[in-house]
């Protein structure tokens, strides 16, 4: 089997829904292809719900770069913790997409700021850095004043902006996702990376 694709989703600000769309695209990702989430956060948060996730083996933040390789999959998820890793800087090199988070407010603007000079500073790369909106509340014009500011770092960002939804939140318990409108979302986001891995 060839090399398994390395999705890394980070970003230091916490609770931006980074462990939430780990475990939706890799359920989405596992309906087709072989999926292995590696939970980079000492909590545990996703390791812990392994029960969740019929198909997908999850790896405990012990493992180490090197062990990667060893890991039986097409796509391997790798969740991040809200702060910076000792080895972000390898993390960055050796993942072939990275997605950013992050909510649409001023203090989130200001927040992503730092991990993307981080991310930038860490790979020449930049094209595969995918910023990507995360709890879009309906009917609000903030969002579109947030996605110019962002704009302004000159990476790419995702056409997939991902709502607020109950269903996101639950399909954790829910074993994945049940209505249309957020399955629609995720998959065209699932679209997105792997346009980017090609
Ligand atoms: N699209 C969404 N719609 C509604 N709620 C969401 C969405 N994404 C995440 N949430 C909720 O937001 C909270 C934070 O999400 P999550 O734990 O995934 O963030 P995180 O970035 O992994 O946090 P941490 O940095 O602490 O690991 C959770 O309660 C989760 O259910
Ligand atoms: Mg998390």
């Amino acid at each position: 089997m060839n090399r398994p694709k390395i999705i890394l989703i980070t970003h230091q600000k916490g609770g931006v829904g980074k462990s939430t769309l780990v475990a939706n695209l890799a359920l989405n990702l596992a309906k087709n292809a072989l999926v292995a989430i590696v939970d980079l956060d000492h909590q545990g948060s996703l390791i812990s719900l392994q029960g969740q996730f019929e198909n997908i083996q999850i790896y405990p933040a012990t493992t180490m770069i090197s062990d990667l390789k060893d890991i039986n999959a097409n796509f391997i998820l790798l969740d991040s913790p809200p702060y910076l890793l000792e080895n972000t800087v390898e993390l960055v090199k050796i993942s072939d997409v990275i997605i950013v988070p992050t909510k649409a407010s001023l203090l989130d603007i200001i927040a992503i700021s730092r991990t993307l000079d981080i991310l930038i500073s860490s790979t020449t790369e930049r094209n595969k850095i995918l910023i990507t909106l995360n709890m879009i509340k309906a009917n609000t014009t903030l969002t579109n004043t947030v996605f110019r500011e962002l704009k302004k770092h000159n990476l790419d960002i995702a056409k997939t902006r991902i709502s607020d939804l109950v269903d996101f939140t639950r399909s954790i318990s829910n074993k994945g996702l049940i209505t249309k409108k957020a399955q629609y979302q995720i998959d065209a986001l699932t679209k997105e990376i792997l346009i980017k891995l090609i």
